[in-house]
């Protein structure tokens, strides 16, 4: 696939980095998601639950928490002990005031921290989940290593990404959207531009479905189900340690 010129393909993803440019966005994360995705983005962190069937008393890592989307619905679908994890103290907190709202009854322990490093002892996770996450990392191989060692055999692992779509019409017709559009759209809600392109070409330069299939594979990951959504615009993807 050819890239649009202007596209940065070296990206900078150092987690200080990453972490600071998500505390920025903060403010303008959720309204912005909703006016880009015109909410589809919800539909696809539900066919993600959906698929990880998480049941009451599995042990539920969400990694790249952020504002807590992810964690909040499987707790309206009353299923786990669910913790949280994040680079940015902004995303978290602003995670567990929507938490607090909704969701007085039940704990959501939350931490500050990078998922390529994490505290947690081997296999201690039933289920793992990431949205939209992945491509923020610097290294893929090595979360996933991080993702396989913290789950217990048997263990399941979620991975929701967008993707460039296959088909060259709908391919084109994404990237204008994403190089052209979506600009366009943080400009009139006054959000922070630079962050929002480079979350753009983090979109046009991750891996392919086939490439992140072998780096699953190569993590000792078992593909359970993979499924594309919206004319390939979205990838789910189950997985068994
Ligand atoms: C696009 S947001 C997605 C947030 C949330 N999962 C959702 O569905 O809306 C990406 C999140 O990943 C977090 N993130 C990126 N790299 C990370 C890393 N290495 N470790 C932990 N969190 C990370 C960012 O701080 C940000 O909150």
């Amino acid at each position: 696939m050819s890239l649009p010129s202007n596209v940065v393909k070296d990206m900078d993803k150092r987690p200080s980095r990453i972490g600071s440019m998500f505390d920025d966005i903060t403010p303008t994360y959720d309204r912005l998601n909703l006016l880009m995705s015109g909410s589809i983005d919800r539909h696809w962190r539900k066919r993600t639950l959906d698929m990880l069937d998480i049941r009451p008393g599995d042990r539920v890592l969400d990694i790249a928490t952020g504002t807590g989307d992810m964690a909040l619905q499987a707790m309206a679908n009353n299923g786990g002990d669910i913790v949280g994890i994040d680079l940015s103290r902004n995303m978290l907190q602003t995670a567990l005031s929507k938490w607090r709202e909704r969701r007085k009854d039940a704990p959501y322990p939350v931490l500050q921290g990078d998922a390529l490093n994490t505290p947690f002892r081997d296999g201690s996770f039933d289920k793992a989940m990431v949205a939209f996450g992945v491509r923020n990392m610097i290294d893929i191989d090595g979360f996933l290593r991080e993702v396989h060692r913290v789950l217990r055999p048997g263990g399941r692992l979620a991975v929701v990404e967008l993707s460039i779509p296959h088909y060259a019409v709908i391919r084109e017709g994404m990237i204008f959207y994403l190089t052209k559009l979506m600009p366009l759209v943080v400009r009139l809600q006054k959000g922070d531009e630079s962050s929002y392109r480079y979350l753009c070409d983090s979109i046009i330069t991750f891996p392919s479905p086939e490439v992140l299939k072998g780096k699953m594979a190569a993590a000792g990951f078992t593909p359970l189900e993979i499924k594309e959504l919206t004319l390939g615009a979205c990838h789910i993807y189950l997985l068994e340690k």
